[in-house]
C-alpha cells in the first residue's frame, strides 16, 4: 500500500524584510546575504502572529472536509506552552472534531519529518484514516547576531493518507543520531543558541553518513535520484549539502541535480528558515519550480541540531498538482528596519503580564490578540 503527503500547503506572515535593508544596516556587504548565505527576503513576525495562527493559517488551505482525520500532530521547535500541545488551539481554530488525538513533537529542525513517518505508521495501521502534521516554527536568533540573516517564520501543513496524492514515501529511510551542542534554547531564553559554522560542518556530515548508508542498504545510486531536497536553514545550506557529494560531476544527471535544487531553494529564499517546516517548504517549492516528473524518486535529507538526521525518498504521484497548494507571497507586506525591530521586540515571548495586541493591523485570518490570566487569546477573522 502506497502512503505518503496527500496534500501539502504553506503560509508564512504578512511581512517580509529585504535582506538588502539589513545588510546596509548590519554595515555587511549585500551580496553575503545574497549569495554568500542565500537569502533575499526574511518573514518579519508581528506580536499577533504564532506557532498556532501560522499554523492554522496553513492547514485552512487543505481541503479537510472529505479528510477523516484521526490524529493533529504539530511539529515546532518554537513551543508557547511547556504542557499543553499546540495542535489543541489549532484543531479549535480549525473546527476539527473533538474525536481526534491531538499532540506535540519536538526535536529542533527534524521533528516534522519524525511526524510524517508517525503518521505513516498511524495509516498502515488502518488505511482509512488520515493524520495531519503540520510543521510550524519561527527561526528566531536575536538582533544584531550572526544568525538574524537566517531568521525567518512560517508553517508547512500535509494530510498523510493512504494513496496519496503528491508523494509516496518509500520503505527504507536512514536515521542517526547524536548528542551534539550545534544549536539550542533553553527554557528562559527566547532566542536560539547556536555555534552556526560547527552546525554547518555536523549537518554536512549527517548528510554524507545517511545518504551513503542508505545507498548501500538499496543498492541504489546517484542516477536514481531525479532531485534532492535539503533541510535549508539558509539557501547555501542546501548547496554545501549537495556539492558534498557531486563537486567532482559536471554531468547531466550533476547539471539536473543543481538546477533542481535552485528550484527548491526559490521559495525558501523569499521566506527564510522555516526551522522543521524548510525541508518541506523546499520540496514544494522544487515541485512548483523544478524538472521533476511523475514516477520519479526525490531524496529528501531532514537534520534538526542537537543532532539528528533523516534520508527518506519518495515517489513524485501523477496526481500531484492536485495536492500541491499554491505560494502567496506577492501578497506580502514590505517592511523597514525600524518596522522589523519593533515587531521583533513585541513578541510575547516569555512574557506574562496581561497584554491586548492591535489584530486590525494584521490582515491573517488567524490572529493571536493577546495575553489574559496567562492564557493565550485566539481570533479567527471572518
Ligand atoms: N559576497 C559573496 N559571498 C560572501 C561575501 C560577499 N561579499 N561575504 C561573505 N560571503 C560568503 C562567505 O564566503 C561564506 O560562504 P561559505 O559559507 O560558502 O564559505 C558565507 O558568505 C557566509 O559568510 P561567513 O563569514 O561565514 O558568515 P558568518 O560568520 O556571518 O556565519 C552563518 C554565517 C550561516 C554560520 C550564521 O549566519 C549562522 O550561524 N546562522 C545560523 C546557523 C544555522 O542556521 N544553523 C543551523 C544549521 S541546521
Amino acid at each position: 500500500m502506497k502512503i505518503g503527503i496527500d496534500q501539502i500547503a504553506f503560509a508564512t506572515t504578512p511581512y517580509y524584510l529585504d535582506l538588502v535593508d539589513l545588510a546596509q544596516a548590519r554595515d555587511e556587504d549585500p551580496n553575503k546575504y545574497l549569495i554568500g548565505i542565500g537569502q533575499s527576503k526574511q518573514a518579519v513576525v508581528p506580536p499577533t502572529q504564532d506557532i498556532v495562527t501560522l499554523a492554522a493559517q496553513a492547514a485552512s488551505q487543505l481541503n479537510l472536509t472529505a479528510a477523516n482525520i484521526s490524529t493533529l500532530i504539530v511539529a515546532t521547535e518554537s513551543g508557547i506552552d511547556q504542557s499543553k500541545a499546540a495542535g489543541i488551539y489549532v484543531k479549535q481554530l480549525l473546527g476539527l472534531s473533538d474525536f481526534i488525538r491531538v499532540v506535540e513533537v519536538k526535536e529542533a529542525c527534524y521533528s516534522a519529518t519524525a511526524s510524517l513517518q508517525f503518521a505513516r505508521g498511524l495509516v498502515a495501521l488502518n488505511p482509512a484514516e488520515q493524520v495531519l502534521v503540520i510543521a510550524s516554527d519561527i527561526a528566531r536568533y536575536g538582533l544584531k547576531t550572526g544568525g538574524e540573516v537566517t531568521q525567518g517564520a512560517g508553517a508547512v501543513a500535509m494530510v498523510i493518507s493512504a494513496n496519496p496524492k503528491v508523494l509516496s514515501i518509500e520503505p527504507v529511510s536512514v536515521n542517526y543520531t547524536q548528542d551534539v551542542m550545534d544549536f539550542w534554547r533553553p527554557n528562559y531564553a527566547t532566542e536560539a543558541m547556536v555555534d552556526g559554522k560547527y552546525s554547518t560542518n555536523v549537518y554536512i556530515d549527517f548528510f554524507q553518513t545517511t545518504f551513503h548508508r542508505y545507498l548501500e542498504q538499496t543498492g541504489r545510486e546517484l542516477a536514481d535520484f531525479a532531485a534532492l531536497a535539503f533541510h535549508l536553514p539558509f539557501t547555501k545550506m542546501g548547496k554545501k549539502g549537495l556539492e558534498s557529494e557531486i563537486s567532482e560531476r559536471d554531468d547531466e544527471l550533476a547539471t539536473r541535480l543543481r538546477v533542481n535544487l535552485t528550484a527548491a531553494q526559490l521559495v525558501p529564499r523569499e521566506v527564510g528558515n522555516l526551522y522543521t517546516g524548510s525541508l518541506y517548504l523546499g520540496l514544494m517549492s522544487l515541485l512548483h519550480h523544478g524538472d521533476v516528473k511523475p514516477g520519479e524518486r526525490i531524496g529528501l535529507f531532514s537534520y534538526g541540531s542537537g543532532a539528528e538526521g533523516e534520508f527518506l525518498t519518495g515517489i513524485l504521484e501523477s496526481t500531484y498538482q492536485a495536492g500541491l497548494g499554491g505560494i502567496a507571497l506577492d501578497q506580502r507586506q514590505r517592511v523597514d528596519l525600524a518596522t522589523y525591530e519593533t515587531m521583533f521586540k513585541q513578541h510575547l515571548g516569555l512574557k506574562s503580564t496581561d497584554v491586548t495586541f492591535n489584530v486590525d493591523a494584521d490582515p491573517s485570518r488567524f490572529v493571536l490578540a493577546g495575553l489574559k490570566h496567562h492564557q493565550r487569546q485566539y481570533q479567527v477573522k471572518e
